[in-house]
């Protein structure tokens, strides 16, 4: 399992049998924004150890599709109607043989993280490109009112990136997670109906 920091959302996760911690992020905006609705596509980004995929697929049901992609490898069993592949999303000839047959997609949803190097400026502004990235995969992939939701690490490219998803969708969100590490910077931006 991937997990570091022993905190009480690592607990929790381990007792209930999630891969990562980081699903209490995504249950916490799905109970507060119904994101994910059953029947629903999902293409999850950068989905490595699997703990969303494992809340999306439980969602969407077998009626829908989760296709999980991240740089290493997921090794986790899912249903039938979720795919895992490894790959990095810089790639396009990747993005478009991997998701040629399956775009459509409801959802687009980034929990993206690039390592991190503990300088504040180098890893908000890492965290930026994947963030842009994300919405131009999600912006290929997504149908009109769809919802794109990805983290970002809070720097000086946040307004800028706000200003770029309202562009293309009707309504935005700015979420922190009550499951976030205290002393972390991210932040997720979550982004409702895409316009057409
Ligand atoms: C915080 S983890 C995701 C945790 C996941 N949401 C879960 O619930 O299990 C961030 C992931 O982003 C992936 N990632 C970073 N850069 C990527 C890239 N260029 N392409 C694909 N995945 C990437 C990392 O490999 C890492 O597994």
């Amino acid at each position: 399992m991937a997990f570091t920091v022993q905190d009480h959302y690592f607990r929790k996760a381990k007792k209930e049998h999630y891969l990562a911690r980081a699903i209490y992020k995504l249950e916490e905006i799905q109970k507060r924004f119904k994101v994910l609705k059953p029947g629903d596509r999902v293409l999850d980004l950068g989905a490595a150890p699997g703990s969303w995929i494992q809340l999306a697929s439980a969602t969407v049901g077998g009626a829908g599709l989760v296709v999980g992609i991240d740089l290493k490898p997921i090794e986790h069993g899912f249903p039938k109607y979720v795919k895992t592949l490894q790959g990095d999303i810089f790639d396009q000839d990747f993005i478009e043989a991997a998701l040629g047959d399956h775009v459509p997609f409801n959802a687009v949803i980034s929990d993206m993280a690039p390592s991190t190097s503990g300088i504040k400026v180098a890893d908000s502004a890492r965290s930026a490109l994947l963030f842009e990235r994300a919405l131009e995969v999600a912006l290929w992939a997504l149908v009109p009112g769809g919802c794109f939701l990805a983290k970002l690490f809070h720097g000086s490219d946040f307004h800028r990136l706000l200003a770029q998803v309202k562009q293309h969708f009707a309504q935005t969100k700015v979420v922190r997670p009550e499951a976030t590490r205290k002393q972390s910077k991210e932040i997720y931006i979550l982004a409702m109906n895409r316009k057409k």
